[in-house]
């Protein structure tokens, strides 16, 4: 049976989820898309479209919605997804606050259409390997964790964008780091219960502007009409030049010093699970380059992966013997995960399977990135409820 989308928010995440991997897939037919602002229509000429999502919504010939909006819309789009009887595909973090996340909890209790969450690496092989070689026994009884999420060049993008307030996203440790949170509390296999976490805003931001100018910036500065731009660390030039992408991708480009900026720029994070493993993690916005890094003791060995050498490499304690697996798969046009995520969903629609990143995970890896905000913010140990 074909299943109908409907995409809603066509800006970065949106439009090309929906064109490499929505429209690619056999069993899916692309039947509306909407966007707020029009963006990124022109992709789908054949396709019905709509700015108003709730026009969307009322289509019946739309079965299922991926929400690609920004993180402080989710719960009112869920919401009314929800009363639409759609089946959801909705992009992480589920939403801004623990309040907004306790009014999807509820709309969804009992629920018997598919709920999945965009938490995509899950999906991707070499994460899903992990999984699989740490439930394998593979290091034994994970006990400790110790993870690094490397950002450079204006925080990739973060403080260029709506990332960078309070407003729009809270703390990068929700719109950024749940990711690796999520994975942590996935392979720990338990619940984090206390959280304590110090952080700041140094680099970017107003301060970063006295720092390097002596002075704050213009709040209209963006790359775009800056004298510096072609030599500025920080510049979405640099960042185009890495991930090779053109100014036609129209990134927002607004200055990363602007004083408007009040997420911190990097945080450093300690987590006690229910079973006792105990996690560390750090975020950095102004690294060198782009990694994610994972090391895990446990009774038995260790493992380490890093997704730019994408080697797992699993050392035993007792014989000295290491295991490396590479993982060869290339993703072809579409990021690793991307394919794996809907097809769960798929699944999910069609045996009412739970989905591998559920609503549940969703709740936990949320939780913990705000109580861990909570935590830098008024200097406290946080229970996570
Ligand atoms: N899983 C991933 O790897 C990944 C990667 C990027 C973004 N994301 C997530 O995807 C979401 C979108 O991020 P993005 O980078 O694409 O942001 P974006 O700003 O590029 O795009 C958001 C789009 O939503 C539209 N929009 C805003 N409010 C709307 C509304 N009420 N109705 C309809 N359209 C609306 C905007 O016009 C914009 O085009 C975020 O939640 C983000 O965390 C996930």
């Amino acid at each position: 049976m074909t299943i109908r989308f409907g995409i809603i928010g066509l800006g970065n995440r949106g439009y090309k989820y929906a064109l490499r991997t929505i429209q690619h897939h056999q069993e899916v037919e692309l039947t509306m898309v909407c966007d707020a602002f029009g963006n990124n229509f022109h992709h789908f000429p054949t396709v019905a479209h709509t700015t108003d999502y709730h026009e969307l919504l009322a289509n019946p010939e739309v079965d299922a919605v991926f929400i690609a909006t920004p993180d402080d819309t989710h719960a009112e789009i869920i919401l009314a997804a929800v009363k639409a009887n759609k089946h959801i595909l909705c992009e992480k973090p589920l939403e801004i606050s623990d309040e907004k996340v306790a009014l999807i909890e509820e709309a969804l209790e009992g629920y018997d259409k598919a709920f999945e969450v965009g938490y995509v690496l899950r999906y991707a092989r070499s994460f899903s390997k992990i999984k699989e070689f740490i439930e394998n026994g593979a290091i034994g009884q994970v006990i400790m964790a110790h993870v690094t999420d490397h950002v450079q060049y204006g925080g990739y993008a973060y403080f260029h964008d709506w990332h960078r307030t309070r407003e729009k996203s809270t703390s990068l440790l929700l719109q950024k780091s749940t990711h690796s949170l999520d994975l942590i509390n996935w392979y720990l296999d338990s619940k984090p219960e206390k959280v304590v976490a110090f952080g700041d805003l140094m680099v970017f931001g107003e301060v970063g502007a006295r720092q390097k100018f002596g002075k704050p910036v213009a709040d209209d500065l963006h790359c775009g009409n800056c004298p510096i731009s072609s030599t500025c660390e920080e510049s979405i030039q640099n960042l185009a030049k890495e991930k090779n992408i053109s100014w036609s991708d129209n990134w927002p480009d607004n200055c990363v010093f602007n004083s408007e900026v009040d997420v911190d720029d990097h945080q450093t994070v300690m987590i006690r699970y229910a079973n006792k493993a105990k996690a560390t993690y750090q975020l950095c916005q102004f690294a060198a380059f782009y990694q994610r890094e994972f090391h895990f003791f446990g009774t038995k060995g260790e493992l380490y992966f890093d997704d730019v050498s994408n080697k797992i490499i699993i050392t035993d304690r007792l014989k000295s013997e290491t295991l490396t697996y590479e993982n060869k798969h290339e993703e072809k046009n579409m990021e690793p995960g991307d394919e794996e995520q809907l097809q769960d969903f798929i699944d999910a629609i069609q045996t009412g399977k739970t989905p591998v990143s559920n609503l549940e995970s969703s709740v936990l890896a949320g939780k913990l990135a705000l109580a861990a905000q909570r935590s830098i913010d008024n200097e406290t140990i946080e229970t996570i409820k």
